[in-house]
């Protein structure tokens, strides 16, 4: 049976407001989340059509690999989708990552949920398991998001690169990169606040 992202939304809910729960019911003021906006912690609707990118996706594929945990909400909306999804999820902070992920491992206990701490860049060069597909959500800044590619690149499961960027209204030079040096076969931008986009190219 297919999951549904409009029904998967009360299950959602729920559980964002555990993980706050978990985390104290405190969060980094300023700093949001495919689920709240940074401001508030309410769930936040006008990012419906980018959490139902992220939701359709992680339907398709078995494995991801994240950068950029905080409260764990982007992980939440892929379990939702895919209860069995492997996923290998980077922070460089630990004060809400670790909680979030151990609520969210025992919730969804047949999906397979690793979080490492530290910087993406020291990271991800330690890793051999290919991955289906990327969310690159941690530091936006272009150079940095530049060598995350190349390092995700070199991780995928696919001659086909499947990465999913947020809030990529900060990273469009880091798109033209993959424009510029290797060939895209999709591009998504959902019509929503703080768009993310899915690239889809070929090494
Ligand atoms: C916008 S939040 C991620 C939100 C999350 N993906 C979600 O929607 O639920 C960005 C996160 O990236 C982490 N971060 C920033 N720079 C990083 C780096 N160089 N390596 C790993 N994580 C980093 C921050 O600690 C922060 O928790």
């Amino acid at each position: 049976m297919s999951i549904n992202f409009e029904e998967s939304l009360v299950e959602i809910q729920k559980k964002f407001f555990e993980i706050y729960d978990e985390c104290g019911k405190t969060f980094w003021k300023g700093c949001g989340s495919y689920l709240f906006n940074g401001q508030s912690y309410d769930y936040y609707d006008g990012m419906k059509e980018k959490q139902k990118l992220l939701f359709d996706l992680s339907k398709k594929h078995k494995s991801v690999l994240e950068i950029g945990t905080y409260m764990g909400h982007s992980s939440l909306i892929m379990l939702a989708a895919n209860p069995t999804l492997k996923i290998v999820t980077i922070d460089i902070d630990p004060t809400y990552s670790t909680r979030s992920i151990n609520y969210l491992s025992k919730n969804y206990p047949v999906a397979d949920v690793k979080l490492l701490l530290g910087n993406s860049h020291e990271i991800i060069p330690t890793l051999s398991e290919k991955f289906d597909f990327f969310h690159i959500d941690g530091n936006h800044e272009n150079s940095h998001v530049e060598k995350e590619i190349e390092l995700c690149m070199k991780l995928s499961s696919s001659e086909i690169v499947t990465i999913l960027f947020d809030d990529v209204g900060c990273c469009w030079p880091s798109i033209w990169h993959i424009q510029k040096n290797y060939r895209i076969v999709e591009l998504i931008v959902p019509n929503c606040e703080w768009q993310n986009a899915l690239v889809v190219f070929k090494k």
